[in-house]
């Protein structure tokens, strides 16, 4: 039996290999483990390689160096399934690349040089269930629309960037979300990260460690705490100072109001009141000269 299997060895190993190269046209840089695979991870890539099978369903381009992604990539390769860019050099994603992404189901961006994530990046990627953003070192702005139109989301990851704040909408926006990261932002417990702070609450099972894996540092002294130290009463002069003002702006503008009308009524009144008068005076004149 085993020295059958020995003999065979050579014919499967022969075997296995046809069928590797004569699929796809691998490029030369990379392994294609299976026809639809193309594995170019780690191997020092300052750009794109060429020659990549347009039916390419999962790309694995990590560790390596590639600085931009043309805009038109994913209109080429429209079979995508599964890219995977994580610990590359990206600094944008220009606009557009994304928006013909239909059958994109996991994105990879994490690691990279990303500065800002701005409204409809992703366009319609309805097929988009991982994103990962996270490790981004300079990465301070999220678009409150910067998600907007993924509606299959499930998975969203922002954990290690260097966002102070974000607006609640960007995540409120996406229905079938189930994981959020979040984590190691430099967070600042203002007034703005109130309502951040009311939907992290509500969502905290959404948070891979609950509320506890979150700090934020407090806008009077820098001193960092723990979310979970703090409560919808750590921001309740937030909205005092919102309703004073509010209060102050609609009494202020009540009373300019009113103050107006009476003003004009009265300077109607006065008008009617002379004209009056003086029509009265001319008529009298009249019937005198009339006599
Ligand atoms: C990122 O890629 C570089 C270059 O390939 C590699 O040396 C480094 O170990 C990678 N870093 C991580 C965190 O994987
Ligand atoms: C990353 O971005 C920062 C700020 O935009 C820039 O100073 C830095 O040189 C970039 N690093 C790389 C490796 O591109």
């Amino acid at each position: 039996m085993l020295p059958c299997v020995y003999r065979l060895q050579p014919v499967l190993t022969l075997l296995s290999f046809t069928l590797l190269t004569q699929g796809e046209n691998c490029p030369a840089i990379c392994l294609c483990p299976d026809p639809h695979t193309v594995d170019c991870s780690g191997r020092g890539l300052t750009r794109l390689p060429d020659e990549i099978p347009l039916d390419v369903r999962r790309l694995l381009l990590a560790d390596n160096w590639i600085p931009r992604i043309p805009s038109d990539f994913l209109v080429l390769y429209s079979d995508l399934v599964y890219l995977d860019l994580r610990n590359n050099s990206l600094s944008n994603i220009e606009p557009g690349t994304l928006s013909t992404s239909s059958r994109l189901v996991f994105l990879d961006l994490g690691c990279n040089n990303l500065t800002e994530i701005p409204k409809g990046t992703f366009g319609e990627s309805r097929s988009l269930i991982k994103l990962r953003l996270g490790n981004n070192p300079y990465l301070s702005m999220v678009n409150e629309d910067a998600f907007m139109g993924l509606t299959s989301l499930r998975e969203l990851e922002l954990e290690r960037n260097a966002l102070s704040g974000l607006q609640v909408g960007a995540l409120s926006q996406l229905p079938s979300l189930r994981v959020v990261r979040l984590e190691g932002n430099p967070w600042v417990c203002n007034c703005n990260f109130a309502n951040l702070f009311t939907w992290l609450e509500e969502n905290s099972h959404k948070l891979p460690n609950g509320i506890d894996g979150m700090e934020c540092s407090l806008p009077t002294d820098g001193r960092r705490v723990p979310l979970s130290q703090l409560s919808q009463d750590s921001f309740r002069e937030c909205q005092i100072t919102l309703t004073l003002t509010d209060f102050l702006i609609i009494i202020f503008s009540g009373i300019s109001v009113s103050v107006a009308a009476i003003m004009a009524s009265f300077f109607l009144a006065s008008t009617v009141h002379c004209f009056q008068r003086w029509s009265k005076g001319t008529k009298g004149d009249e019937e005198e000269s009339e006599e």
